[in-house]
């Protein structure tokens, strides 16, 4: 299985094909809706908004497809293989047609902001498309399917961040929770459709954010995940050069809105992602050493460990400056668990270049990686600008090498675990065995234990006995809250 489907495996045992009953103030319209993401946690998150957003005009959400009026899937354009997954299902939905006339199929998320009208009127493989900042107006355009007009929204705003919808959790298990922070990049990473396909960076009002995660753990979740393209440069009444915009009102950072969150409860746990190494200050490490319920893991995707490579991927930080934010980290926040994202096979990559992303997974010794083949994509800088020129043979025979030297790094790491002692808070039962219980360490690990007499949401201390690459096996020695 590759690293993408991994992910997106892990998210998806999460959270898809959930039959989720909301309850509802407005009175059924009588219509379903099903949903359906792909892609990353903001797509997942995004997913939560529209949820809530049709539940306030009446419309029940339902896991299973056959019963639903109108399937939106939220797409995501990444890499090719992501558009090509989605492309499939998309024809799928099409032949259910055939059976169930009156079905609404819509697209949401990258992809339709990426082909804008072409799925609907060339492919017509879809009746609606909403961009990620249409979807305040999803139950106008389902109105309009069937009217004669173009059930099409795909404008990009500056300024929508759904700060004041509260989102319909998807996730049954009802203990960990995303809440988005930023929408948007302003980044342009060469190899990047995101900026073109979710707009420019805005910052969401963090008293929404904090009421959004105070609201989370009043209802039983025992963890947040802050989402962002780019957390590191969160700023609310600042621009982006750190200039004060209104001088009457106070200033946040991505430090700061972490510091309030942490205080919401010393049981609540806070996670975050992503990092960007140029952007990741020593005061956000700091704050992650001061608060216990600030996870000790970072997500800080470096792409490639050579310089060159870097300043073609437009990046914006060198090797030796990756170097020195793993350091930081080290030194702030000693034993930090530390992952990352890697491309190989980037236009022009040559052999020495790819040697030097194999030497710094030696030297730096990620807890895991996620590691992905270039794929070029239409509009972005890098198509633009160089040619996409690595063969596939090659791409795929530095991502074999690049894998199997993670793989080998991860191990190790969770063979290290063996006779240690985790505190871990369990999400639920495992999905392998009814006997057994499964939840996230501090640094974001799987473990996976009998269950004795826990329940999800409490937290347990649990010595490790066993591991495989990505999952560490163990024994509850204590629970902490019983009474939970
Ligand atoms: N090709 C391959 N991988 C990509 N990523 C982003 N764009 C591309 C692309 N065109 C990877 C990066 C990023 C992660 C979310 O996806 O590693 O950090
Ligand atoms: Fe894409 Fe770079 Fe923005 Fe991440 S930081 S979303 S890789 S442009």
């Amino acid at each position: 299985m590759n690293q993408e489907t991994d992910r997106n495996k892990d998210i998806d045992e999460k959270l898809q094909g959930e039959a989720t009953i909301i309850k509802s103030t407005m009175k059924p319209n009588g219509r379903k809706l099903y949903v359906e993401s792909y892609g990353c946690a903001m797509n997942f998150s995004d997913s939560e908004v529209v949820a809530s957003i049709m539940t306030k005009k009446g419309y029940t959400t339902t896991g299973n497809i056959d019963e639903a009026d109108i399937v939106l899937i939220n797409t995501c354009s990444i890499r090719e293989n992501a558009e090509d997954r989605v492309r499939k299902r998309l024809t799928n939905f099409k032949n259910r047609k055939k059976r169930q006339p009156d079905l609404i199929v819509g697209i949401l998320g990258c992809m339709a902001e990426r082909l804008k009208t072409k799925l609907l009127e060339e492919e017509k493989l879809v009746d609606l498309v909403a961009g990620p900042d249409a979807y305040r107006d999803l139950p106008g355009l389902i109105d309009e399917v069937g009217t004669g007009q173009k059930a099409v929204n795909v404008l990009l705003s500056r300024d929508e961040t759904y700060a004041d919808i509260s989102p319909i959790r998807l996730d049954k298990s009802g203990i960990t929770g995303f809440v988005s922070i930023t929408r948007g990049c302003d980044n342009m990473c060469s190899f990047c459709v995101v900026p073109f396909t979710r707009g420019r960076e805005r910052s969401r009002d963090p008293q929404t954010i904090y009421n959004e995660c105070d609201e989370l753990f009043k209802n039983g979740y025992r963890e947040v995940t802050l989402l962002g393209q780019n957390v590191d440069s969160y700023r609310w009444n600042m621009t982006s050069k750190g200039e004060i915009k209104d001088d009457t009102k106070p200033t946040t950072n991505f430090a700061q809105l972490m510091g309030s969150v942490a205080i919401i409860s010393p049981d609540l746990r806070i996670r975050f992602s992503t990092s960007h190494p140029k952007d990741m200050s020593d005061e956000v490490l700091e704050t992650i050493a001061k608060h216990d319920n600030i996870c000790n893991s970072i997500h800080l995707p470096i792409q490639s460990g050579n310089t060159e490579v870097l300043k073609r991927m437009n990046r914006g930080y060198s090797r030796e400056w990756y170097l020195d934010r793993i350091a930081a980290i080290h030194r702030i926040i000693p034993g930090c668990a530390i992952t990352t994202d890697i491309i190989t096979g980037f236009c022009d990559e040559t052999e020495d270049e790819h040697r030097d992303t194999m030497t710094i997974l030696k030297e730096v010794k990620w807890d895991f990686a996620y590691m992905y083949k270039y794929s070029e994509r239409p509009k972005t800088l890098a198509e633009r600008r160089f040619e996409d020129n690595v063969t596939e043979e090659v791409k795929s025979a530095r991502l074999t090498e690049i894998i199997d030297l993670q793989r080998n790094n991860s191990a190790k790491k969770n063979l290290k675990q063996i006779g240690k002692v985790h505190k871990v808070l369990i999400e639920g039962p495992s999905k392998r065995s009814d006997i057994h219980m499964s939840g996230r360490n501090d640094h974001n690990t799987k473990v996976v234990f009998p269950m004795k007499n826990s329940k999800k949401g409490n937290y347990v201390l649990v010595k490790i006995t066993d591991c495989t690459t990505a999952t560490l096996l163990g024994e509850i020695i204590e629970i902490i809250d019983p009474a939970k």
